[in-house]
């Protein structure tokens, strides 16, 4: 954990200046508070209950200030926890706070291994940082022990094979470099980085770009000393054994493997999952949500009754675009991905406002109950797998 500690002290991470909170919001998966009601509490989370939060392993505090920010939009009570081992990231996290003169948050430094001690939360946000840890399932296991009954953890964790070229570097920085102090490791590294070939998966891979965008990017990416990856097999079976079950990844149409293949008759889900991980090749992190195993997944309301939200796209612009059969692909990592949409359906985007009910959404356009249901099927089925569409009473 030293060397760990020691790397996010010379490097906080990501690289980020507190002064442009003034120009911009970093926004990110998980802990969107939409995407979270949609995917641990059914879209019915009671938002006027104060939510509590821990940031295990905030870093510089891009999932943090999301999070306190767009919950301070929406006139949401909460209190949130940031932990992490380092000084220097923490510092840089406090200063965003501040920027953004945000409150209702305390700042600790320490492990998340220590979390028990510190909770219990309703919402645990731990993006980046079990697969750094020597033994990711003792994490996963004190986060367990921190989360209130009916809670939920927003995670992210590497993924082997959009991460192509990163360990073989890893593992040679470290064997030439591993006994050097954080930066004169990073200069070595850079100097040996510029002689690796052209035809090297790192220099061949376009879902990875950490490296050219800042000092603690490179280190982060390409000189760690402790990061491992996790197959979706892989991690949801240490979310099992460790009293978690997994609620939902962010965008579930990555895994689908109809769009790949016909899925043979006895093929469980995970497998198809891992089989679909595999043929995209693409996948870099898994993001998404999880809850206790022993919590049930909340009950649904029918269909017609959820209030639905989209994503950053203005609901305006996107109906005008489904509406001309005009909609780009959309793009994930470095893939492009077609959505279709039935240009039938442009009206019930136009509605959607974040507080109307589907059912509200329908009796305000000319389509029939009936069609209105149909069409709204088809438009859920294409944007919801891409985390384009989630359902929360949030702003009701
Ligand atoms: C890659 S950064 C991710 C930061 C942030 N969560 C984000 O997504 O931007 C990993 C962070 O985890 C922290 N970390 C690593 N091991 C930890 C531990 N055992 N307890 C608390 N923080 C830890 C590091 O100090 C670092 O700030």
């Amino acid at each position: 954990m030293t060397d760990v500690r020691d790397q996010y002290e010379a490097f906080p991470y990501p690289a980020r200046d507190p002064a442009d909170e003034a120009k911009r919001l970093i926004k990110g998966s998980p802990s969107i508070p939409v995407e979270m009601d949609h995917h641990l509490w059914g879209g019915q989370r009671d938002w006027s209950q104060p939510l509590r939060v821990l940031v295990a392993g905030g870093g510089t505090g891009d999932g943090l200030v999301q999070l306190a920010q767009l919950l301070q939009d929406a006139g949401k009570p909460c209190q949130i926890t940031y932990l992490d081992l380092s000084t220097a990231s923490r510092k840089i996290a406090e200063a965003r706070i501040a920027a953004r003169k945000l409150s209702g948050v305390m700042f600790h430094t320490g492990s998340l291994l220590d979390a028990g001690e510190m909770g219990p939360f309703d919402y645990i946000d731990c993006c980046g940082v079990l697969h750094h840890l020597p033994d990711p399932a003792a994490g996963l296991r004190a986060l367990h022990g921190a989360l209130a009954p009916g809670g939920g953890l927003g995670f992210m964790v590497y993924a082997p094979y959009g991460r192509a070229g990163v360990y073989p570097l890893q593992a040679a920085f470290n064997t030439l470099y591993g006994h050097l102090p954080p930066k004169a490791r990073l200069k070595h590294a850079k100097a040996s980085f510029a002689q690796v070939p052209d035809a090297h998966a790192i220099r061949r891979n376009p879902n990875l770009g950490d490296h050219k965008q800042s000092d603690a990017g490179f280190y982060d990416l390409l000189v760690h000393s402790q990061d491992r990856a996790f197959a979706v097999g892989d991690w949801v079976e240490v979310l099992a054994d460790t009293g978690w079950s997994l609620a939902g990844f962010t965008r579930a149409g990555l895994y689908d493997l109809t769009a790949f293949a016909d899925v043979p008759a006895d093929m469980d889900a995970l497998t198809q999952m891992a089989v679909a991980e595999q043929l995209r090749g693409t996948i870099k992190t898994h993001v998404g949500y999880a809850r206790r195993a022993d919590d049930p997944a909340p009950a649904l309301p029918q269909l017609v009754a959820r209030i639905p939200h989209l994503g950053d796209a203005p609901p305006a612009a996107l109906a005008k675009a489904v509406a001309a059969d005009k909609l780009p692909p959309l793009r994930v990592g470095a893939e492009q991905i077609t959505v279709n949409i039935p240009t039938k359906a442009a009206p019930l985007i136009a509605g959607i406002n974040g507080q109307r009910t589907v059912a509200e959404i329908i009796t305000g356009t000319a389509l029939g109950s009936a069609e209105g249901e149909r069409l709204w099927g088809k438009l859920a089925a294409a944007l919801v797998p891409w985390g384009l569409l989630h359902y929360s009473a949030i702003l009701r």
